[in-house]
């Protein structure tokens, strides 16, 4: 599906594992060089270690992604490392408090905060950084992950929804405002991936009723999302920009 990503620079926020951490490897498969920034520095170095023998390159760097100068201090020690910023993959999530995000009237308001926090401010943090960075290039391509509840309703998760929702709002300004400067920025929007933050996060009976909503074969898989985003970075996806890109198996599907 995607071309080569052969020598471009990409900044992945929040990628030591699950879905970012299969996006890093696909990525150094075809061949870019790879800033993994996480709040767990162990697991972006064991996952820098695993780049070895790809095309790409890796160097790991541990920041929090709620700290402006901490996301700084990410940014500026991915141009030092690899000389500047062709792309960023920003994916990072906090699901400590997601248990306790329930609905309009019993979520309590540091729940809300916290999870706007890191999955909504955090990724405007990352964007606000590296996008001088990426001009100073002529331009690149931005990807959030964020995800089809960010697009649906439902009952539960209500601050999880709006900071999904705010993200596909955040990519669309970019897109818009920089479109003519060379940057594109769009989402990916999971469906249903089950890596093992997701199933630490739900019940048995929780992920079987989700299950039986998908209308493919199987749920997804880090790798089907890795895909994708490895095609958003690369030329082929060269006039795509400003779209909230469901991979899903159909769970969310758009009418029209
Ligand atoms: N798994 C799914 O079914 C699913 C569905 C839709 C969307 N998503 C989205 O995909 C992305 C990845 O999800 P995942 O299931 O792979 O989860 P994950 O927990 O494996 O990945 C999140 C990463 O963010 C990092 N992180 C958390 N707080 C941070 C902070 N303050 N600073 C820096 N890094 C921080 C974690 O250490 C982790 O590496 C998330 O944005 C999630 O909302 C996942």
């Amino acid at each position: 599906m995607s071309a080569s990503l052969s020598g471009k620079v990409i900044l992945c926020a929040g990628s030591a594992t699950g879905i970012g951490a299969e996006c890093v490897l696909r990525m150094a498969a075809e061949g870019a060089h790879l800033v993994v920034g996480d709040l767990n520095l162990d697991a972006a170095q064991s996952l820098v270690d695993k780049i070895e023998g790809l095309p790409g390159e890796g160097h790991a760097v541990q920041f929090d992604i709620s700290d402006p100068d901490s996301v700084k201090g990410l940014v500026e020690s991915g141009v030092r490392h690899f000389g500047g910023l062709d792309g960023m993959h920003i994916n990072a999530t906090d699901r400590l408090r997601n248990r306790e995000d329930f609905d309009l009237l019993s979520t309590e308001l540091d729940v809300f905060d916290r999870v706007l926090l890191v999955s909504l401010r955090g990724h405007l943090l990352c964007a606000r950084a590296g996008l001088p960075e990426m001009l100073k290039r002529g331009g690149g391509s931005i990807v959030f992950t964020s995800s089809d509840s960010g697009k649906t309703p439902a009952n539960v998760r209500m601050s999880y929804s709006i900071a999904k929702a705010g993200l596909n709002a955040l990519m669309r300004h970019v897109a818009f405002r920089y479109g003519r400067e060379g940057i594109r920025a769009n989402c990916v929007s999971p469906g249903l991936v089950f890596t093992d933050a997701m199933i630490g996060n739900t019940t048995e009976e929780e992920r079987q009723q989700l299950a039986a909503g998908v209308p493919s074969t199987r749920p997804g898989t880090p790798e089907d999302i890795a895909g994708v985003v490895a095609f958003l970075m690369s030329q082929d996806a060269r006039y795509i920009n400003g779209q909230a890109i469901s991979v899903n198996g159909g769970k969310v599907m758009a009418i029209g």
